[in-house]
């Protein structure tokens, strides 16, 4: 499989003609995870964006809890240079610090298993709260995405093994939120999936 290089043409190809996602969808999504961290008394004060490409996440914590430190990192030198983010590779790159939300959106199916293993252990370490991650998985690229607008020269893999790695160090709380195995967050059963 070629490998997806990330330069000017993949953000204009993906974020600006047909936009998967737009500004507006990931501040409501934001809002939403946000929203959640808060009813289970975690508060966000701290956010690291893995990936950050556009930087809406970002953006969104920055225009509504501008307060709260962000970091948004990307392996690509055109979106760090375009939409300000640290040079990073999740693969290799273990942060110094850990933060109360992790962000990685549409990352993990750009990456090789071994690549994606060591990113889910990086981000572990990273997140003293919740991770929130978006990828989608076999069934997702067969069934549900829309292959006209996705970028489908990605990694296929079941979402079995997504769970089984992330499983490690989260409990998997639903829509994207995992619980690090840090917090002790009482979640009631049918608030989380079965562990
Ligand atoms: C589909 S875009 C998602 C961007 C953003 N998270 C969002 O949801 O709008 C995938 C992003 O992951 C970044 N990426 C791919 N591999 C990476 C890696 N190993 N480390 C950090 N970022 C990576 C790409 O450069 C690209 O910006």
């Amino acid at each position: 499989m070629a490998r997806t290089l990330f330069d000017e043409d993949y953000y204009r190809r993906f974020y600006s003609d047909k936009p998967v996602h737009t500004k507006r969808k990931i501040g409501q999504l934001a809002q939403a995870v946000d929203s959640f961290c808060q009813w289970w008394d975690l508060p966000v004060r701290s956010v690291l964006d893995v990936g950050a490409g556009p930087g809406y996440w970002r953006d969104w914590y920055k225009e509504n809890r501008p307060r709260v430190t962000v970091h948004s990192t990307d392996i690509s030198e055109h979106a760090c240079k375009k939409f300000r983010h640290e040079l990073r590779d999740i693969t290799t790159w273990r942060p110094e610090r850990t933060y109360d939300l992790v962000i990685c959106h549409g990352v993990l199916h750009y990456l090789t298993d071994a690549g994606a293993q060591k990113a889910i252990e990086n981000l572990a370490v990273a997140c003293r709260g919740i991770l929130y991650v978006e990828a989608p998985t076999s069934h997702d690229l067969e069934h549900v995405v829309d292959k006209r607008a996705t970028d489908m020269n990605v990694r296929s893999r079941s979402g079995q093994w997504y769970r089984r790695q992330l499983g490690k160090h989260f409990v998997q709380a639903g829509a994207g939120m995992w619980v690090s195995r840090k917090v002790s967050l009482a979640l009631y059963e049918l608030e989380r999936t079965k562990d």
